[in-house]
Order: structure tokens, then C-alpha cells, then sequence
């Protein structure tokens, strides 16, 4: 029976709720779309911008949709942030196309409006709905801003972004910030502010997990070992990795598994300028200052810890299935 019906099935058993992914498809966020499929209800895909162009990104997703034999949906997103210039693409670490240069695409860009379904999706499910973001939030600030009950309506909100500077992992483009937050700050500012029910996985924790070419290598999938060719090159030669980071790919192994994760609860803002433009932050201390700028703020739950061996083998088994 092929995984995907046997997806479903598990699905239905366990009574998982529907998810939803809003992703910039680079090669990481393909590798956090092949594991949804195999593991979630994945009832949607919304796409932005970021690693790639949003008409590249739904160029992606339906490439990957068609490549495993599934029909989930893909809908196009925001193509800029709510008020900045966008970051380059990051052709240096995803290819140009964002999946390694490796697919052909026959797929046009032609999509339906991603922050609509959201809201639409949001309403219909009503308190049972996860999403998971793994690209800039700019999608999920403009759901926000159009529709003010989104926190009451979504189960779970689990995001990939930012960096905290522990286990000594600070930002990936400046010593503070992270890709995903940095490309937009106002968004990732809206997002953190409001009272949805989020989970924040920032680099601290997604930097551990890494993949090595060993490991790329013994997975059945050609798909999966072609696109990420590039990446996992990228990452050896800048030294210093064993491996690859799959960052967006744990947002699905925290929903498979939310105990091999370790939380703290914390009200979390960000930089909105200067040299720590984008930076993600938390109270450092517990001293009562007469400034406080968490001072009325809802709090979120916030990873620094990662079971890693549990986290990659339970990925990797599963990547391994096809
Ligand atoms: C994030 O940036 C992107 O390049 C990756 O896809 C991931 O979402 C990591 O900082
Ligand atoms: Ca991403």
C-alpha cells in the first residue's frame, strides 16, 4: 500500500489534525513537506517568498506534490515583506531554483490567494487546525491583520525561525538575526505579539540536527538525495558541519513528538533596527526593571533543547520508507 494512503490511515486513527505548511521551498522545506506527507494530515501548501521567489516557491511545491503522487492544494502567498525590500535569494545555499537545480518544471506559477485559504481553512476547521511556517511570517501577519480571531481559530502555530544565542548558535545572516525573521521583522514582530498558540524553533536547536552525506546517501529516495546534493555541499564547505542542518523539517518532528523537544515559556519581541535588526529576544534575567518592554505581552513557548539522536532517527527511518 503506498505510504501516503497509509499516511491518511494513521492519520484518521490517531485523530491528527488537519496542517497546513507555508514555506519559501527551499531544499530543507522539501525535506519538512516529504516528512508532513508521510506522518501529518497535510490538507494544504501556502507559499511565499524567501529562499525563492513565491512563483518559484508554488513552482516547487506543485513539483513536489506531482513527484510523490499527491494533490494536497499549493497556493500563492505574499512575494515581498509587509514593508521592507526583500533579502536575496539564497541561490547560494538552495540552487536557483531553491530545490538544488535538480527538478525539471513543467508546473506554471498560477495559484489561488494563500492568505484567504489560510483565514478560510481557519474558520472552517475551527480550533483544530496546526500550521507550521518554515519562511518568513509574512503570510500569517497578513492572515492576522485581515482576520483578528486567527488565534482563537488555530490549534498550533509551530515556526521555524530566529536564533537566541545559546549552544552557541547566534543568527545565519547577521550575528543576531536569522533568515527567516530578518526578511521580516515587522511580520515576525506582529506574529510574536499576538495571543496565537505558538511554538518558536529557532536555530539553537535546529543547527544540532544535522545530516551528514552518509546519512543522505542510505535514503531510498532519489528525489530527496538529488535535491539536497547542493545544499549538503553548501554546508560542508563552509566548514565547521558534519553535515546539513534540515532546520524547517523540525517544525513536523516537534508535532510528531513534542517530548523530544525542551520549552521554555517567555514573552519574545524583535529588533525592529540597528546592528541587531531582526534579532529575536527574550527577558534575559529576572530582575524587576522600571522599564519593562514585555510588559503586557502573551507569553509563547519558546525550544532550546533537542533529543537529537531521537529527533534524526525518527526522521531518517522515516525518509527511508520510499
Ligand atoms: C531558514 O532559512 C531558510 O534558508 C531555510 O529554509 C530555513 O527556513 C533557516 O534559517
Ligand atoms: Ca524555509
Amino acid at each position: 500500500m503506498p505510504c501516503e494512503v497509509l499516511a491518511a490511515r494513521a492519520a484518521e486513527e490517531l485523530q491528527m489534525s488537519p496542517l497546513i505548511i507555508d514555506t519559501d521551498i527551499g531544499v530543507d522545506d522539501a525535506v519538512a513537506l516529504r516528512y508532513a506527507l508521510l506522518t501529518q494530515d497535510l490538507i494544504g501548501i501556502t507559499c511565499t517568498y524567501g529562499n525563492v521567489a513565491v512563483e518559484q516557491a508554488v513552482k516547487n511545491a506543485k513539483a513536489l506534490c506531482r513527484h510523490y503522487g499527491v494533490s494536497q492544494p499549493v497556493f500563492k502567498g505574499a512575494s515581498r515583506p509587509l514593508s521592507r525590500r526583500p533579502l536575496p535569494l539564497e541561490s547560494h545555499i538552495h540552487g536557483h531554483d531553491g530545490l538544488g537545480d535538480y527538478v525539471t518544471f513543467p508546473e506554471n506559477s498560477t495559484a489561488p490567494d494563500a492568505v484567504h485559504y489560510l483565514i478560510e481553512s481557519a474558520w472552517h476547521y475551527r480550533g483544530e487546525l496546526t500550521l507550521c511556517t518554515i519562511g518568513p511570517l509574512t503570510n500569517l501577519a497578513l492572515a492576522l491583520n485581515l482576520c483578528p480571531e486567527l488565534p482563537s481559530l488555530l490549534k498550533e502555530v509551530i515556526i521555524m525561525g530566529g536564533a537566541f544565542g545559546s549552544n552557541g548558535y547566534g543568527g545565519n545572516m547577521t550575528h543576531f538575526a536569522e533568515f527567516n525573521i530578518l526578511n521580516d521583522p515587522e511580520a515576525a514582530e506582529l506574529v510574536l505579539a499576538s495571543t496565537l498558540n505558538l511554538v518558536l524553533i529557532p536555530l539553537d536547536v535546529t543547527m544540532q540536527v544535522q545530516i551528514s552525506g552518509e546519512e543522505i546517501a542510505r535514503l531510498k529516495d532519489e528525489f530527496l538525495r538529488g535535491i539536497t546534493a547542493f545544499y549538503l555541499d553548501f554546508y560542508l564547505k563552509r566548514g565547521g558541519s558534519a553535515g546539513m542542518a534540515v532546520h524547517d523539517a523540525l517544525t513536523v518532528s516537534y508535532l510528531n513528538n513534542p517530548g523530544w523537544y525542551q520549552t521554555v515559556t517567555t514573552p519574545l519581541t524583535v529588533s525592529l533596527g540597528g546592528p541587531t535588526d531582526g534579532q529575536t529576544l527574550r527577558p534575559l534575567g529576572r530582575l524587576n526593571v522600571p522599564h519593562d518592554v514585555f510588559a503586557g505581552r502573551p507569553e509563547h513557548k519558546l525550544c532550546l533543547g533537542v533529543q537529537v539522536a531521537e529527533v534524526k532517527e525518527h526522521l531518517l527511518k522515516t525518509l527511508r520508507l520510499q
